[in-house]
């Protein structure tokens, strides 16, 4: 039997820790890091590889993302044959979950204000708030957003979920497709972006779509920064629709410096850090599912080219 080649192409990511742990699950394997005029191989790992990558590699039989989102890769010429496989949760779900869930429980506990009130030297109360005035609507409720949703609704706060195809989740109102969307947006205070992003999702949080959102809404995007048109999110927190943000996605990453976000009293800002590859989970999935694509054995967490995730 011949041995199976499997290269690695990864943007911004040690190479030695990912070599090492696929070539301890797989032993029998040759896995080496992607060089321009490499020979062919059987497999890749990849984020972000270039197209020169696969332009040289027309053989492949499968691609492992080593991240959720495939909107990157999805911008690359792949050769026509290939499997494109995606991580699915793989430890992100939970991390993302309690993302979320910080970020609106600081805004609806106004935390923020008691931190500036501490700061001052000031022991004061604020009003508590009605969580039944802080309804979170959660926009693509797959892996990572039927997780949050679910989450959320742990906190008893009223949640509504948005996703392409209709979805029962316990504790959630569901909404579904492009005709439901104003309405779930208007029975939504909250706002958390769990979307792909695709050419149907691209921009999709513009001032029209945030404006139906309840007065003094709140935009959490841990997606992607072109789901979110910038201006539009600053106009409407400066007119004052809009009560704050916290994001994790940026148009550009690292946010450059002098972007208006950066210094805006309204918003919180992390480095794109919400849910993190976890490696020796991502290997283990990852080495899971080349098993059974080897053995012709259909596999979980396959992105639909055409549709874009
Ligand atoms: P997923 O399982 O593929 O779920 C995508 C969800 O979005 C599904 O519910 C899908 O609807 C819905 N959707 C897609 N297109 C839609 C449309 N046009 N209208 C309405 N709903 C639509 O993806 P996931 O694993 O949850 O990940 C979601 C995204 O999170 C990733 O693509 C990535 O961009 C982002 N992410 C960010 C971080 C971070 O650290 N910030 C980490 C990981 C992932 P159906 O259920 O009907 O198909
Ligand atoms: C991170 O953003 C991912 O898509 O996994």
């Amino acid at each position: 039997m011949s041995v199976l080649n499997i290269t690695f192409c990864c943007t911004n990511t040690a190479p030695e820790p990912w070599l090492a742990g696929l070539h301890t699950t797989l032993p029998h394997a040759e896995v080496a890091v992607w060089q321009p005029g490499a020979a062919p191989a059987d497999y890749a790992v990849v984020w972000q590889p270039p197209q020169q990558f696969f332009d040289e590699q027309p053989q492949l039989k499968g691609i492992f993302n080593i991240g959720a989102g495939v909107d990157a890769l999805l911008k690359l010429r792949l050769p026509p044959q290939v499997v494109v496989v995606r991580l699915e949760d793989a430890g992100m779900a939970v991390q993302m979950a309690e993302y979320v869930c910080q970020a609106v429980i600081r805004h609806f506990r106004d935390l923020e204000a008691y931190a500036a009130d501490i700061r001052a030297g000031h022991w004061t109360y604020h009003a508590p708030r009605q969580r039944s005035d802080f309804a979170v609507g959660v926009m693509g409720l797959g892996v990572l957003g039927a997780r949050v949703a679910q989450a959320l609704a742990h906190f008893e706060f009223p949640v509504n979920g948005w996703s392409r195809t209709p979805k029962a989740l316990a504790g959630v109102r569901g909404f579904s497709g492009a005709a439901q969307l104003d309405d779930f947006l208007a029975s939504s205070r909250v706002l958390v972006n769990l979307l792909p992003l695709t050419p149907d999702t691209t921009n999709i949080l513009n001032r029209e779509r945030l404006s139906r959102l309840q007065p003094g809404g709140y935009v959490i995007n841990v997606a992607r920064g072109a789901h979110l048109v910038d201006d539009d999110l600053l106009a409407l927190l400066d007119n004052g629709h809009l009560a704050g943000a916290t994001l994790d996605v940026f148009r550009t990453e690292p946010l450059p410096s002098g972007h208006p976000f950066w210094r805006h009293p309204k918003i919180t800002l992390t480095p794109h850090t919400s849910a993190r590859t976890l490696r020796e989970t991502s290997i283990a999935q990852i080495v899971a599912k080349l098993m059974a694509l080897q053995r012709g054995e259909s596999v979980a967490g396959l992105v639909d080219v055409g549709r874009g995730y």
